[in-house]
């Protein structure tokens, strides 16, 4: 497999060499420059750079300068930024806020052990900061008024917000063009009538900083693992949870791009879903009747994820690792779809013209091609994204392989992330969604007979499993 290159930057070129020769020991490949225009230019001509370790006093481009670029040109690449020293990083004026805002994914200063970049490189980055919100009193604030980008919020469902004795983040609603309200303070301790109070006035959202996405996901993961088996936590409420913290994860993955750190996020997603779905024989019930009103546009992939672990808890030769390597896959393996132009990608397969189609069938092969990159995903993965639209039929794509050819967790992410789409799109439930499908043999033919059985042995009564064999 390749090794992961980085891009180092900085004038001192003794740290530098020690550096590169500690990372290739490590089994990361390195690049070294001295300014910034040879990393702007190092970057724009070398793909294979997934991450960059450029020194906050870096000349001819500055640092402020390479970052925009970054930001503009190549947003899903990693940056460590070094300083000096501690008062050099006081007097940048930048805080932890403004960092993140810069794109920057973690900052170091000198002198640090070389074994902390690799800790870094390999999943070191914490997106648990919010365990620091120190506690607040509540009657210090007023709602504040404040003016900003829509596309720097990510908002939630006010039904779903995932209300606790204090608020770990800012919250913000959306009362005008570009105009917020930030009506809970992170660290503040607030009443459960107050969100109330906001519902009866038809507030339907509440909006965070997307730059805190990342922590929010890790903030709900450790809520969905700690209440995973808690019987007095309804249902319905751990399957809002957990659809909130997938559609962020894979919000933030095609945005932004993969990471080690953000990989660890979500195989906890994938391990809380497990849980959940063993502790609680009433979630399927729920499931049975799901109609998603008004689908996210990473609604699919949380779906995906959930029908492939309910297909994975019934197929007797699935372990954990299985529904790991399922579970990775299903947030993954439409990555490629954003090498297409965004015209292409969501018409009917049927509506393509010859070369449309010849492209959005190339899709699990860019998915792979683009996951190349990152040495922390597994082989086992990247074979499920590649046969992920494979049919045990012969009719499938990019190969056309069929039966046993077709790897056999491939066989499980395909039926997921395929009836995931059918319901989507006919706003249907799983339960009406699978009698349509049961009832259309040359659709039902394309997928593994065992697969689609476990499935419909995981959601429906007794009578319908036997239909499916
Ligand atoms: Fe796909």
């Amino acid at each position: 497999m390749n090794k992961e290159t980085v891009l180092l930057c900085d004038e001192n070129t003794e740290w530098l060499c020690a550096l590169s020769d500690f990372m290739s020991h490590s089994n990361f490949a390195s690049v070294t420059c001295m300014t910034g225009k040879e990393v702007q230019k190092e970057l724009y001509d070398n793909g294979e750079i997934t991450t960059l370790i450029m020194n906050w006093e870096t000349v001819n481009h500055s640092a402020l300068e390479v970052l925009r670029y970054i930001k503009s040109m190549k947003p899903s690449l990693r940056v460590f930024l070094i300083f000096e020293k501690q008062n050099v990083l006081d007097e940048s004026g930048l805080d932890k806020e403004s960092l993140v805002r810069l794109g920057v994914t973690a900052s170091l200063i000198k002198p640090f052990n070389n074994q902390k970049i690799i800790d870094h490189l390999k999943g070191g980055q914490k997106f648990d900061s919010w365990k620091d919100s120190s506690e607040q009193k509540g009657s210090e604030f007023k709602p504040e008024e404040i003016q900003a980008d829509d596309r720097e919020f990510t908002r939630i469902k006010i039904k779903d917000f995932a209300s606790g004795a204090r608020t770990v983040f800012d919250h913000y609603i959306k009362i005008g063009s570009k105009k917020y309200l930030k009506i809970l303070h992170r660290g503040e301790t607030f009443s459960v009538t107050r969100i109330e109070q906001y519902v009866e006035k038809d507030v339907d959202y509440l909006y965070f900083k997307s730059a805190q996405r990342t922590e929010y996901i890790n903030y709900l993961n450790s809520l969905i693992t700690k209440l995973a088996t808690k019987a007095m936590v309804k249902s319905d409420v751990k399957l809002n949870m957990m659809k909130m913290g997938s559609e962020m994860l894979v919000a933030e993955i095609y945005t932004q791009g993969l990471s080690p750190a953000l990989l660890k996020e979500s195989k906890t997603i994938t391990e809380g879903v497990q849980k959940t779905l063993r502790a609680n024989n009433d979630i399927y019930n729920l499931l049975r009747n799901f109609v998603e009103e008004e689908p996210d546009a990473h609604t699919q992939g949380y779906l995906t994820s959930l029908f492939a672990g309910m297909i994975c808890m019934q197929i007797p030769w699935a372990g954990k690792r299985t529904a790991d390597i399922v579970g990775q896959a299903s947030f993954l393996l439409d990555l490629g779809l954003l090498k297409i132009p965004p015209t292409e990608r969501n018409i009917d397969q049927s509506k393509m013209k010859p070369d449309e189609l010849k492209r959005f069938q190339s899709h699990p092969l860019l998915s792979v091609e683009l996951l190349e990159q990152y040495n922390f995903i597994t082989d086992a993965v990247k074979q499920v994204i590649l046969d992920h639209h494979e049919y045990v039929n012969g009719e499938g794509y990019p190969k056309g392989i069929s039966g046993g050819q077709i790897f056999p967790l491939a066989k499980i992410v395909c039926f997921a992330s395929e009836f995931a789409e059918y319901i989507l799109k006919g706003k249907l439930s799983p339960v009406d969604g699978m009698k349509e499908l049961l009832a259309k043999k040359n659709l039902l033919n394309k997928y593994d007979a065992e697969i689609v059985k476990c499935f419909v042995s995981s959601l429906m009564q007794k009578e319908l499993a036997n239909k499916a064999g």
